[in-house]
């Protein structure tokens, strides 16, 4: 069995950060959330995987390498476009030949990992198995409908009446009779190649989708927002470990983590927080919830509910919360005079009145 986990896209939802960066490697508690994907892929015993990126995925070829870090082997597929999710299966044709497959999108976010559900797909070997799960607006998601016996009648990517309300979790098994369905598939209205009509295709011809309800977390990072709220979820088991150094004078409360080479001084650190390594915070108050990269510089400021990339520097400001805060970024404090403001394309700043 192979695994094929989809690093392209276009990441529209999380500009500015992806106009320079892959949203698959914004940290949660200081890990790219596509290392969370392949750790789950290997720890289910999955050693094949094929990465799909696009073109200018430099980044992601440097974070993961081989993959031999997380103990498996990674051929990189590159998707010219990102015309679907569909359409990533067909650029992995060649390299999934005739094996079962599980797909893994890199910006999903599953506690519990996938191993269970790969050993039953192993076991039973339906042409596909879904994960699910109740949400409360799925309007955003491909859905599923099931019948009184709890078999997949429909699919239906992001409709506007939904059927149901039991959105697809970004984890999907098949066995190669998806090829068939992938390469009779036409563009959706809006440009993609939907593996929702994949699946549809695959039911329509009465072929086994079974389909199974997630019971623990599982979040589509796409957005700023979910991005804050996985950081959170993940900091919730954050153990203490100082590795830094930390000054008389500062004062650390709840689990914090302070990396290699970090110096804290005169600051109240609440976790769970953790303070990357290298980082330099002084006269301060951190946290809770926030996950702060290496090599940062924080003073004179009060940061909480977020997540700093590596680099930024932020000074003398008051209270910040729910800030994602991109590589090398600055934030400083606001002149009395009317504000200047230099932003990238499509950023977005609140200003009080
Ligand atoms: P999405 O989040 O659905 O798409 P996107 O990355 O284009 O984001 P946005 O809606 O904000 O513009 O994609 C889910 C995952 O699949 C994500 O990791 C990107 C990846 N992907 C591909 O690799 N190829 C594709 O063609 C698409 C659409 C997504």
């Amino acid at each position: 069995m192979k695994a094929l986990v989809l690093a392209g896209g276009s990441g529209t939802r999380l500009r500015p950060l992806t106009h320079s960066s892959a949203k698959q490697l914004v940290p949660v508690a200081n890990k790219p959330v596509l290392f969370y994907g392949l750790e789950a892929i290997a720890e289910a015993g999955i050693t094949e995987v094929g990465l799909i990126v696009n073109p200018r995925a430099r980044e992601i070829r440097e974070a993961v390498g081989d993959g031999s870090r997380f103990g498996v082997e990674v051929t990189y597929l590159v998707q010219e476009a990102p015309l679907g999710l569909a359409h990533a299966v067909l650029v992995a044709r060649d390299y999934l030949g005739e094996d079962d497959f599980v797909m893994y999108l890199g910006d999903n976010f599953v506690v519990g990992g996938i191993r269970d559900l790969v050993t039953a797909f192993r076991a039973e070997r339906p042409d596909a198995s879904l994960l699910l799960t109740e949400v409360p607006d799925p309007t955003a998601f491909g859905v599923a409908e099931l019948d009184a016996e709890g078999r997949v009648v429909t699919l239906e990517e992001k409709p506007a009446r939904p059927r149901s309300d039991l959105a697809l979790v970004g984890v999907y098994l098949f066995t190669p009779a998806v090829h068939e369905a992938v390469a009779a598939l036409k563009p959706s209205a809006r440009g993609e190649l939907e593996i929702t009509d994949a699946l549809q295709w695959l039911v329509d011809r009465g072929r086994t989708v079974r389909s199974t309800r997630i019971t623990g977390y599982w979040k589509d990072t796409g957005d700023a927002e979910a991005m804050l709220e996985v950081n959170r979820q993940v900091l919730e088991s954050l153990r203490p470990r100082v590795e830094g150094s930390v000054d008389a004078a500062s004062e650390l409360r709840g689990p914090v983590v302070v990396e290699d080479g970090a110096t804290v001084v005169r600051s109240r650190l609440e976790g769970p927080l953790i303070v990357g390594a290298g980082t330099a915070v002084r006269d301060s108050r951190l946290g809770p919830y926030t996950s702060i990269g290496p090599d940062c510089v924080l003073a004179d400021t009060s940061l909480a509910y977020s997540i700093v990339l590596n680099g930024a520097r932020i000074e003398g400001t008051g209270p910040l919360e729910g800030c994602l805060i991109g590589r090398h970024a600055t934030v400083a404090p606001a002149a009395p005079a009317p504000h200047r403001l230099i932003l990238g394309d499509h950023s977005e700043v609140r200003i009080r009145s």
